[in-house]
């Protein structure tokens, strides 16, 4: 069987119009095409899937038949090369299996202690000013995080160019201009890339092993014990960072604003809060309540909305032959918000999750398989870490603004909101 193709305008094809809004755009081709079809983005033709049973088999993928390296390599591709998700099978598992060792639990909470006095200072600023601008302050302070946990930098004045150059290596991934013509976001990017490649080897070297950082964690049991190059070392650093800073960022913005706007949850996170640590690891696995407005806004609002695959062997999904060099996608925003699966999907409500044993067919926020999420658990706890702190620390958080969320390539506010804070 054949999929039908979703026509598109020459050249830009879907990119434009998925780019402004990736949801309304592809449930509008899905009544028309059903649940498989063919779309364009960035150049290339893509089969989607949108049955939970095709993404299972996509992100499972027991016969090695689907290249994550080379389904993300349009995208992400120039500037994150060799990252984990920019590897495959054997070679993919080998490297998994020596970054595995720096998400250890006891490495986890390590990290917790590290970055917590970024966190406090970051609750003494929103103290002092009473307002924020949510999305841009949840940046900052997820890059302030990222710069204890990822970066090994004492000089504070180098922070905000490594932040530039942070960004500039994500910009490329959604532009439509692939080739790095002067002046272009992918030129840009790729010189980025240099001179972070350049940071982490540098620091490879000389990074203190005592140190309880991500960075020195997995200079020590990588280079030491497993022999790996400064230089691969430094592809995994600039992945690591992509892969755990909009994420954590996008997640925490969307729930931030929902406390903000329902303050029933929000007295319920309070309370719950008032019996946890925050930093103890079997403590914080006890927080259902946070951890159900955590797996709500990876519901909304999945931070990795789509998962692209190049498939490397002729084979055939739910009916459909695919041929070898075929470019298809998993979507995991669309079915998050299938009317078929959730009940009220529109709605933004944790207390579907509130009972951990109703298990959720169409929910793929850290996809499966041999690439899930290798920072899940570290994401939930860092998340609670910092919700439960702003919940403790303020009597009350508001806003009368409402946010719009841009759900993808990544999830970002349309336009920024205020959170008043009592
Ligand atoms: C809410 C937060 C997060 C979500 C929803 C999320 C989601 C995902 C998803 C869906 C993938 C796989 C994509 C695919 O297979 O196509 C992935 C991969 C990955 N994530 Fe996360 N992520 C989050 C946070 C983090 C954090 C904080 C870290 C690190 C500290 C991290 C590290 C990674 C790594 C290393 C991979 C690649 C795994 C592999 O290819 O084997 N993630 N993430």
């Amino acid at each position: 069987m054949k999929a039908p193709v979703a026509g598109s305008p020459p050249i830009v094809g879907h990119s434009i119009q998925f780019n402004y809004d990736a949801l309304s755009l592809i449930q509008k081709l899905q009544e028309s095409k059903g649940d498989v079809f063919e779309l364009n983005i960035l150049n290339e033709d893509v089969l989607l899937f949108l049955t939970p049973s095709a993404t299972k088999q996509i992100f499972l993928d027991p016969d090695d038949n689907f290249s994550s390296k080379h389904g993300w390599e349009f995208s992400i591709g120039p500037t994150f090369e060799n990252g984990l998700m920019l590897r495959d099978f054997d070679d993919h598992k080998y490297h998994r299996s020596l970054l595995q060792n720096s998400f250890r639990r006891d490495a986890l909470e390590k990290y917790l202690h590290i970055i917590q006095p970024r966190i406090n200072s970051w609750i003494e600023e929103v103290k002092q000013k009473k307002e924020f601008y949510l999305y841009k302050s949840i940046k900052q302070l997820m890059f302030n995080v990222a710069v204890e946990l990822f970066f090994d930098e004492v000089d504070d004045s180098k922070l905000n160019y490594l932040n530039q150059l942070f960004i500039n290596s994500i910009k490329p991934a959604t532009t439509i201009v692939r080739n790095p013509y002067p002046l272009t976001r992918m030129k840009k990017g790729l010189k980025a890339r240099e001179e972070l490649l350049e940071y982490f080897q540098d620091k490879s070297s000389s990074i203190d092993l005592s140190k309880e950082t991500l960075f020195s964690d997995l200079v020590k049991t990588n280079k030491e014990e497993a022999g790996l190059t400064n230089f691969e070392i430094a592809e995994h650093m600039i992945f690591l960072l992509l892969a755990a800073h909009d994420t954590t960022t996008s997640t925490l913005t969307s729930s931030i604003h929902f406390l903000a706007r329902d303050i029933d949850y929000q007295n319920k996170v309070k309370l719950e809060s008032s019996n946890l640590s925050k930093i103890d690891i079997s403590d914080l696995k006890n927080g259902i309540i946070g951890e159900a407005l955590f797996n709500e806004a990876i519901r909304k609002y999945p931070p990795v909305p789509f998962s692209p695959r190049l498939v490397v062997n002729d084979t055939e999904l739910e009916g459909y032959e695919i041929p070898k060099d075929t470019y298809i996608a998993a979507g995991p925003l669309v079915l998050h918000n299938d009317k078929r699966y959730w009940d009220d999907p529109i709605n933004f409500n944790p207390a579907r999750f509130e009972d951990s044993n109703v298990t959720h067919e169409a929910y793929f926020p850290f996809a499966g398989g041999a690439h899930t999420c290798l920072g899940k658990f570290f994401a939930s706890y860092l998340f609670k870490n910092v919700i439960y702190k702003l919940v403790d620390n303020f009597e009350q958080i508001t806003t009368d603004e409402d946010l719009k969320i841009n759900p993808a390539p990544i999830p970002n506010p349309r336009k920024d909101v205020k959170i008043q804070v009592l």
